[in-house]
Formats: C-alpha cells, sequence, structure tokens
C-alpha cells in the first residue's frame, strides 16, 4: 500500500539527550538551524508530533517564513502544512497552541481516546484507527485520504523510535548540538528495541553555525512480499545504474545492485560494463561475489528490469543465475517487454525456483527512461 515518505527531524545532546527535565523547552539549536527546519517545514504536506510532544512543549509547528509560504500557496499548496498528531488515550489540552495556529489539523487515536476526544473542545479532525494505533495504517489513511506525498516527524522519541524500528522511516534528519544534559531521567531521542542490524546511509552533513547536520537513510532491505524505505532507495540506484550504460539498440539498459540482508551492498552492475557487449546487470555484480558467502541467502537483488528469462548470448539467463547464486528475494521496478523476447517471464521463473519478486511500479518511468528508443 502507499505511504508517504517519512522524514524523522530532531536535535540531540552530544550525550542523545531530546530535553532535559526542566519546565520549558531546551534550545539545542540556533537561529539558522531554527531556518533550516522551517524551510524543510515548508516542503512538506504533513507535519506530525507525539501527544508527549504536545504536552511538554507547547509547540505551533509553523511554516515561519512568509516568503516560504506564498511560494507554497503559488505552488497551489494550502499555506501550511496538515498538523498530525497522535495520542492512545485522548488527553489533550484544547487551549494548546497546535490546534489554534496554523491550516488544517488532524489527531490519529485508538477508540478509548476518540471517546475521550469527542466534546473535548480539541478543533481537529479526530480518527480512531482501532484498539490500538497502528503506524502503517496510519501513514496508509494520510496517504490515501490527506493526499500526503511527504511527511516530517518532529519528535518525540517515544515517536521516532516506533517509525524507524517498524522501519517505516525513509530518512533520519539529525542535528548534533555542541552542549551535554546528563540527567539520565531526561528523554532520549532513540529507545532500546530493534532496529536494523548494519550501517544506515550518511547522505549528507554540514555544519549550520554550532550544530551538526547528518542526513541518513535505512539500508536493510525488506523481507519476502514486504517493502520497506531502503527497498526504494537500492532500486533507486539500479535505476541510476541503468542510465550509466554505453547505449544500445539491440539491448536494454538496466543497472542492478545485490544487498545483504544488514544493508550491506555486496555488489552492483550494469549492461555492457566494462566493455562486454552482453554481459546484463545482474550477472555482471553476482560475478563480483564469492559464491560461497553465507551472506547471498539472505540477499535481495535490486535490477531496474525483471531479470531475464531466456537469452542467446549466454547459456544461463540471469533469473537462473540469480536462482544459483542462492538469492531468494528480488526486487524490480519493471516487467521485461516483448521487444526482444516474446512473453519473457523471469518473474516466473524465478518464483518456480522459490524467489520472491516484489514489483514496485512507481520505480517503473525511471527504469525506462534510458530504454526509452526501444518501447514505444
Ligand atoms: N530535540 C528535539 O528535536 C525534540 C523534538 C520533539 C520533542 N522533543 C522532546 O521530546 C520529549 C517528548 O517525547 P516523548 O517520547 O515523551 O513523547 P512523544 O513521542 O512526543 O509522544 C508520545 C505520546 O504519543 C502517543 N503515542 C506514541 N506512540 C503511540 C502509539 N503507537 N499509539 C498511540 N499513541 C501513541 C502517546 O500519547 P498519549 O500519552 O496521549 O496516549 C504517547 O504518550 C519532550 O521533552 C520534547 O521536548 C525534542
Amino acid at each position: 500500500m502507499p505511504r508517504p515518505y517519512v522524514l524523522l527531524s530532531a536535535a540531540v545532546s552530544l550525550d542523545g539527550y531530546l530535553d532535559d527535565t526542566g519546565p520549558e523547552r531546551l534550545l539545542l539549536s540556533g537561529p539558522a538551524d531554527f531556518d533550516r527546519v522551517d524551510e524543510v517545514r515548508a516542503s512538506v504536506d504533513a507535519i506530525l508530533v507525539g501527544a508527549g510532544t504536545l504536552r511538554a512543549d507547547n509547540p505551533r509547528l509553523l511554516v515561519n517564513s512568509p516568503e516560504r509560504r506564498a511560494a507554497r500557496v503559488a505552488a497551489g499548496e494550502p499555506e501550511y502544512p496538515l498538523k498530525v498528531t497522535v495520542s492512545a488515550g485522548g488527553e489533550l489540552d484544547p487551549a494548546a497552541r497546535f490546534w489554534h495556529t496554523g491550516g488544517d489539523k488532524v489527531v490519529y487515536t485508538t477508540d478509548r481516546g476518540a471517546e475521550r476526544l469527542r466534546g473535548s473542545g480539541v478543533a481537529a479532525d479526530v480518527v480512531p484507527l482501532g484498539a490500538e494505533l497502528d503506524w502503517r495504517l496510519l501513514l496508509e489513511h494520510l496517504h490515501d485520504v490527506r493526499g500526503v506525498r511527504r511527511l516530517m516527524v518532529e519528535g518525540g522519541g517515544t515517536v521516532h523510535t516506533q517509525l524507524l524500528q517498524q522501519e517505516l522511516a525513509d530518512e533520519v534528519q539529525l542535528v548534533l548540538a555542541p552542549l551535554f544534559v546528563g540527567d539520565p531521567d531526561a528523554p532520549r531521542l532513540f529507545g532500546p528495541g530493534t532496529y536494523q542490524g548494519g550501517r544506515l546511509r550518511l547522505v549528507e552533513s554540514r555544519a549550520v553555525e554550532d550544530v551538526v547536520l547528518m542526513r541518513y537513510e535505512p539500508t536493510a532491505p525488506g523481507t519476502g512480499g514486504r517493502t520497506v524505505p531502503a527497498d526504494r532507495h537500492w532500486l533507486r540506484l539500479a535505476c541510476d545504474l541503468a542510465a550509466q550504460c554505453p547505449p544500445s539498440r539491440t539491448a536494454f539498459s538496466v543497472g542492478a545492485v545485490v544487498v545483504a540482508a544488514d544493508g550491506t551492498e555486496l555488489a552492483r552492475g550494469h549492461s555492457r560494463e566494462g566493455g562486454d557487449p552482453a554481459v546484463h546487470a545482474e550477472e555482471a555484480a553476482l560475478a563480483k561475489i564469492d559464491p560461497t558467502d553465507p551472506r547471498l541467502a539472505g540477499a535481495t537483488v535490486y535490477s531496474s528490469l525483471e531479470p531475464c528469462a531466456r537469452r542467446a548470448s549466454r547459456p544461463r539467463p540471469c533469473a537462473r543465475l540469480i536462482l544459483d547464486a542462492g538469492v531468494r528475494r528480488v526486487v524490480t521496478a519493471w516487467r521485461e517487454p516483448d521487444t526482444f523476447v516474446v512473453e519473457a517471464d523471469g518473474t516466473g521463473v524465478l518464483a518456480a525456483g522459490g524467489t520472491e519478486v516484489v514489483l514496485m511500479p512507481e520505480w517503473a518511468e525511471r527504469a525506462k527512461a534510458p530504454n526509452r528508443h526501444l518501447t514505444p
């Protein structure tokens, strides 16, 4: 089911705290970083915070710059992003600034919370999601009913921890502030629990006055038919590799990446790599991996085009190479058209051999782009 792009945003002290335990909100950033946050807010459809942050900080969550608001309106967007909060119990102060500033507001809650909120005077659309709040349902509802394509999550730690642990975050924007809190009772950004095993990918780092902004993307692939944001990132890379292929009138341009279960990239390849006019992307990538590498069994192959089922140039098609390598998951953007092979069905070959094939058609246009001269 489609979900918005989810961007987690937070500032932490050098010892990893989001705040201290005093009555006032601890200011971790300076004016330049608050302005950067304002710019990010202006770029999203909705901003979400947990009820704990509403109670602790009483934030407004606005786009403060009149120029940015005017640009949103000129682009046909609402002046302010939708404001979203989550609460299980529904104990929310109707006088909080959140409700009385900006544009539309929505509260996702439980049946119990909705009961309490009814008649409480909270000026928002109240959406009960059942006995418990399910984050996937919430994100699908935001996407389908509210049209949210980019969601910025501004804390607190309880909310950030769940979204990262449930593999629903596309990006973490973390600001490290040069001060210490040192109070074990203060709230931390990420709590204990199970996170992806390997390392996240650093996509940007820069100083903003005396704080440092770091942007990370999760890297661990989904499992089976379940897709996670990292699947989107890897498939995008496969599509970018396809665009680097030497052009051809007789073969597709395809990119492929092989990724271990913990998010480690094992190899990448593209069509006609290294001057070999016949080599396919998956073949080029798999040839770089030791066939006895135990990580292959849990790996995912990302290929911009469905792996081939038949080919004249080599004895084994890519679907067979993938099965023989022991890979049990493939993610692709585009089913092979009849251009060179009629009714090629790499997906069928892989499925018959016990490998799950996940199609993410939202990347099809990007996969097709370097092949426009070959397909209608
Ligand atoms: N430095 C920063 O960038 C930054 C940013 C934001 C916040 N903060 C700080 O973080 C602290 C607040 O963090 P926090 O972890 O206590 O609170 P939080 O994450 O903002 O909110 C937690 C609350 O959200 C609701 N909630 C979360 N997950 C839910 C689920 N799965 N189902 C139903 N309801 C759910 C619950 O509300 P109910 O209790 O109403 O049921 C829960 O108590 C504050 O000190 C604030 O200043 C810092």
